[in-house]
């Protein structure tokens, strides 16, 4: 399936990442030589994404835009040119899927990438392509096998047959099940492959999990359909919503970086050496 539109739920207020995050939006947090948001776009446009819905919080609109306002004429976002935006304004924080649906007008109707602000991949391990190539005309959500301990800190899927290699279909969805209520140990790691048919899950949702409107609960809709796949990922995705999560991916992504790794490779080198 060729996508060429992704969602940015960039809406949350970063809780976790207190007090970095008490008057910078968390997308914007800086990781390596730049914000959290521009390395999701980048991704996105490796996997041939031409146009981004970012929905946002009131009043964090105007900070995001300025970050990518005039690129074309400059050097700094060099790549980034002929990129489409649209900022969409959640009103209310009222969960991730109510995020999402906020951004139905934009998508009009075509399939998306679904791209949470959270979790960063390093260049070159990606995973979207990958969703693409597995859709039958259904959506693909992103799976990873989860540790015990992680199964109340993501949506978790019921999986049914396996379809082809890293293939499975999903059945169904629990968002945070926790060990004992837990369908499956595959859970879903932030990178999301949508058909128009999610926002018709969306609409008229109950609040779910922590009383706001899941986004695992419109998967678990898709997959009750017989709509849903899921593509199991081989490697972890980087997690900057969380402080350790956030400094192991600036150490992931610097010693990628092809100006600074080896540097800071050998800075790392000197300092396990000193232990
Ligand atoms: C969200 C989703 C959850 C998903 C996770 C991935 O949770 O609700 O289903 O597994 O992102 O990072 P959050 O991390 O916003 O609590």
């Amino acid at each position: 399936m060729k996508v060429t539109v992704a969602v940015i739920p960039a809406a949350g207020r970063g809780t976790r990442m207190r007090p970095a995050t008490r008057s910078v939006p968390k997308a914007l947090l800086p990781v390596v030589d730049r914000p959290v948001i521009q390395w999701i776009v980048e991704e996105g446009k490796r996997a041939g994404v031409t146009e981004f819905v970012v929905v946002v919080s009131p009043g964090v609109d105007d900070l995001l835009y300025s970050h990518f306002e005039g690129m074309e004429g400059l050097g700094e976002l060099a790549g980034l040119e002929g990129l489409r935006f649209t900022w969409v304004i959640q009103e209310q924080a009222r969960g991730l899927g109510h995020a999402v649906l906020q951004a139905k007008e934009a998508v009009d109707n075509r399939s998306f990438f679904c791209l949470l602000g959270d979790n960063l991949v390093v260049p070159g391990r990606d995973h979207l392509a990958a969703l693409a190539e597995a859709s039958d005309g259904r959506s693909v959500v992103c799976l990873r096998p989860l540790a015990d301990e992680d199964l109340d800190r993501y949506g978790v899927a019921v999986v049914g047959d396996t379809l082809a290699d890293r293939v499975v279909e999903v059945a169904g969805a629990v968002e945070k099940p926790g060990r004992e209520r837990a369908p499956s140990r595959l859970g879903f790691v932030g990178r999301y492959l949508f058909t128009p048919e999610v926002f018709a899950c969306l609409e008229g949702l109950a609040p779910g999990y922590g009383g706001e409107i899941q986004l695992t609960d419109a998967i678990a809709r898709l997959g009750e359909a017989g709509r849903c796949l899921g593509w199991v990922a081989d490697e972890d995705l980087l997690d900057v919503g969380n402080p350790a999560g956030y400094v192991e991916a600036t150490t992931a992504l610097a010693l990628w970086h092809p100006g600074l790794g080896g540097r800071y490779r050998e800075f790392l080198e000197g300092l396990a050496g000193d232990r």
